[in-house]
């Protein structure tokens, strides 16, 4: 006899798990950096064009994978079609190389928790420094990926949803107000303004708006934890009268509120501390600590702020865990525990490559790459475009978007008014687009 499959105990529980997966390193960490690195207003723009395009389309068709199929990310691929198990495989593969190089940024945070009480004699050559050493981050790495395998054992409405539910609220208020501080610092309209007004004069020649395209699409899917079946896995666990298309709406427009407001908070803080905008992955870890420097009792809003992050890094962190236990444990029968802690400890074995990849193992490069750099590159611009592609090929032809529509709209119960743009956006233009990006990255 089949067992029942666990739900979400309610509808608020389901969406503030899908956007705490959602919301994430991605937002708060990769997000202001990236805009820094592609040139700024320009990068927003693209990158709201292609979160409509692309990002809602295939959030809303794994939504209804999961919750039509109600199994894992590989069976329920599988109920579609027998013969396209493996998309759900190169997700969880997916989810297995951001999970290492996310554990390393984990372990940045949470060493940043501590770190905010000794700020007087903080420099930005700090981050620098601190990444390059051999022990230590692969401690916190650890510690961050432990906590992960903790929670996810404790199973899903139990163990995520109250993590989620209380968290994400007080991040939303903690980041505001730190918004409201950084865009009044003296200087700050230039980091507004480079963030908010295009500026084409950097873009010359083909090759720079490839770089600019294929770095935002790499962002909405890994912003929206998309092409890798943490959706599937999450819309598995959803009961079958509830409107998936409302769920995807508020989980974009939470996912992307906490991105551009941790864009106003980090990228006029640069500008107003003299910072450069293109500093890449330690933006966040050098500009907030000058901001925080600057306030009266600084050492404690670091403290909360870096926590609240840390908080947002773990309700992702588990999403990804989810996927792979979740396949694994109904795969070999073994308990979610062991599944979490085979998955867990693998994951971190790889990450303390990516770790050393800044110090002990520089000199190792992947197609020009150190080891973090590639895990990054590999994932949210090679695997999860793939599998968002395979998944509108998936439902846009296999499955068929008539019997992925009724799913939609609950039989037919609920009006499903973006119905054109999802079916336009399955069969032609995410598939052509993901196509023709991907292909001219690679020039
Ligand atoms: N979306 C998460 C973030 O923005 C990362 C993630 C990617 C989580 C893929 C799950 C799956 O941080």
């Amino acid at each position: 006899m089949q067992q029942k499959r666990e739900q979400w105990s309610s509808k608020i529980g389901f969406i503030m798990a899908a956007a705490g997966s959602a919301i994430g390193l991605g937002n708060l960490w990769k997000f202001p950096y990236i805009v820094g690195t592609n040139g700024g207003a320009v990068f927003l723009i693209i990158y709201i064009i292609f979160l409509i395009l692309l990002g809602i389309p295939i959030l809303l068709a794994e939504m209804a994978i999961g919750r039509s199929a109600g199994k894992n990310a590989v069976d329920s691929c599988k109920t579609i079609n027998p013969k396209f198990g493996f998309v759900g495989g190169i997700g969880i593969l997916g989810a297995f190389l951001v999970l290492s190089g996310y554990g390393v940024v984990g372990g940045w945070v949470i060493k940043y928790i501590f770190k905010s009480f000794s700020y007087d004699n903080f420099t930005s050559d700090f981050f620098n420094e601190y990444i390059s050493k051999p022990f230590e981050p692969v401690i916190w790495t650890f510690i961050f990926m432990a906590l992960n395998v903790l929670i996810v054992t404790g199973g899903v409405s139990k163990g995520i949803e109250r993590v989620s539910t209380v968290l994400l609220p007080l991040l939303l208020i903690f980041l505001f107000g730190l918004m409201i501080y950084s865009v009044t610092l003296p200087g700050a309209v230039d980091g507004i303004k480079y963030f908010l007004v295009p500026d084409f004069s950097g873009i010359n020649s083909f090759s720079d708006i490839s770089k600019i395209a294929i770095n935002a699409m790499g962002q909405v899917f890994f912003s929206l934890s998309l092409g890798m079946g943490t959706l599937i896995t999450y819309g598995s666990y959803l009961p079958k009268k509830s409107d998936l298309v409302s769920n995807t709406i508020m989980v974009v427009t939470l996912d992307t509120a906490i991105a551009i407001i941790s864009g106003f908070t980090i990228i006029p803080a640069v500008f107003s501390f003299g910072l450069e905008v293109t500093g890449g992955p330690g933006l966040i870890f050098q500009t907030l600590p000058a901001v925080f420097m600057n306030i009266k009792g600084g050492s404690f809003i670091s403290a909360i702020f870096f926590t609240l992050v840390l908080f947002a890094a773990i309700t992702s962190a588990i999403s990804l865990l989810e996927v792979i236990v979740s396949w694994f444990s109904d795969k070999t029968g073994l308990s979610r525990t062991i599944s979490s802690v085979i998955a867990g400890g693998a994951a971190f074995l790889i990450g303390i490559a990516a770790s050393l990849s800044f110090g002990t193992l520089s000199g190792i490069k992947i197609l020009g790459m150190n080891i973090f750099d590639f895990l990054n590159h590999a994932a949210d611009k090679v695997v999860m475009p793939i599998g968002g592609f395979l998944m509108c090929i998936l439902v846009g032809y296999i499955w068929g978007i008539k019997p992925a529509s009724d799913e939609i709209s609950n039989g037919g119960s609920l009006r499903f008014r973006l119905k054109p743009l999802f079916a336009a956006a399955m069969k032609f233009i995410a598939p052509v687009l993901i196509i023709i990006i991907f292909i001219s990255s690679l020039f």
